[in-house]
């Protein structure tokens, strides 16, 4: 199987001994305890399911800064986005400041539960232009508008660096039972099918016609034994789809649509960043790290708004300098159903095509459809699938 990145084998910081584990929680009781953010939180979760092998806790600001403008670690480890703790100025007590060992709260669960414990290795505070720079280099643009520029620069500037222990995975295996799967997970897995090649899928949407032949496309032309769905659990901004519902509608176009036994349906706990060139490129790394060959980068990847061209997430891979990662991107073209041919096709494959040869449509029109009722065409999305897109639209407009 494709080797973890960065090192022979998958490491997560998740203490699985159940003693161990108890002990900690005991200690974790007695030290000064700070609530961290979401985007941490998440963090966490990653380094505690093996996604972010081999790092073993947050970035200080060096490393961070290193990540942002040369997409490495000082170590020369490949490593595309800043993961970080940033917390608030007041949220450092003295306690805090004093002390070697903290607890780190769960701001996602209800009376926010111990998530891991952390040695502090530094506590150091942002610079404005330091600040600049990582926003800069991780999302390319300064606009507050961003969701994940918001998200990041409304934190606070102090950034707590240091090596974690993960006691639980946050929400997501309560919430998602079926789908939350870690990297070690997905990698027995991959081995109890015999899967050579494994093609992943990155998704926070729904999946429509093109989407599904983009992974019929992808496993044929790779030639693989299997397609990893893999989907983002964490939060998203406001006005996509919640994971409970994209998770049901995905699961039944594989199980109508798809040949038996080609299809692994999981998910990752971590908060959409949608910094589109960089995260694609982080999307890789954690793909190679649970046992996927390929990942598929395709339109407007981890994008929002108009702030990155439609290819940039493939472009980036053309800057990591060989050998920074194993994994194969799948460098798709815009999908869509060619009214001509009665099918799905790679636009690029069709250069005798116009725009009006495409059935094409808004994600604002398919929620404009879906809420007033009103059939998607076939050509674009699966009825059934349509069908439990329709009913979260129309609780949504019943509930207000
Ligand atoms: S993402 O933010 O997780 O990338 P989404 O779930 O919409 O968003 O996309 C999943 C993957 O499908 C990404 O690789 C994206 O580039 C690709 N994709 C989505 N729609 C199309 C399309 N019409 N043509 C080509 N690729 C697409």
């Amino acid at each position: 199987m494709i080797k973890p990145h960065g090192s022979d084998t998958l490491d997560s910081r998740f203490v699985a001994d159940d003693t161990r584990r108890a002990a900690l929680l005991k200690e974790a009781g007695g030290l000064p305890a700070l609530t961290v953010c979401s985007a941490a939180a998440a963090n966490a979760v990653m380094l505690g399911s093996g996604y972010f092998n081999p790092l073993t806790g947050y970035m200080n600001l060096a490393e961070a800064l290193a990540v942002a403008e040369g997409m490495r670690m000082p170590s020369g480890l490949f490593w595309p986005v800043p993961i970080l703790n940033v917390v608030r100025p007041e949220q450092i007590t003295e306690e805090i400041r004093a002390a070697k060992r903290i607890a780190l709260r769960d701001p996602n669960v209800e009376g926010n539960p111990i998530l891991a414990v952390m040695d502090v290795a530094a506590i150091e505070v942002m610079s404005d232009a330091q600040m600049t720079t990582l926003v800069e280099q991780i999302f390319r643009t300064q606009d507050r508008e961003h969701p994940g520029v918001a998200a990041f620069t409304s934190v606070g500037n102090t950034v707590l660096s240091g090596s974690i222990q993960v006691l639980n995975l946050s929400y997501f295996a309560n919430d998602f039972p079926e789908t939350f799967r870690t990297a070690g997970q997905i990698r027995d897995e991959i081995a109890r099918l015999g899967w050579q090649k494994v093609v992943a899928f990155q998704t926070r949407n729904p999946m429509h016609r093109a989407h599904e032949e983009l992974c019929k496309m992808a496993k044929e032309a790779v030639a693989a034994d299997g397609v990893l769905i893999h989907m983002l659990l964490g939060k998203l901004k406001k006005g996509d789809i919640p994971a409970d519902v994209r998770d049901a509608s995905i699961r039944k176009m594989v199980e109508l649509y798809f040949p038996p036994n080609t299809v692994m349906i999981t998910g990752y706990g971590f908060d959409m960043l949608y910094a589109g060139p960089r995260e694609a490129a982080l999307h890789a790394v954690f793909r190679q790290n649970c046992g996927c060959t390929h990942l598929i980068v395709g339109r407007d990847h981890a994008g929002v708004g108009k702030y990155y061209g439609p290819f940039d997430a493939q472009a980036i891979f053309d800057d990591i300098p060989a050998g920074s990662q194993e994994i194969e991107i799948f460098r798709a073209d815009h999908t869509a159903y060619s009214k001509k041919l009665n099918k799905v096709v790679m636009m690029r494959d069709h250069p005798d095509h116009q725009p009006a040869d495409y059935v094409f449509l808004s994600g604002t029109k398919v929620r404009e459809m879906l809420t007033a009722g009103e059939a998607l065409p076939e050509e674009f999305a699966r009825p059934e699938v349509a069908a439990i897109l329709a009913a979260h639209y129309q609780r949504e407009a019943a509930a207000g």
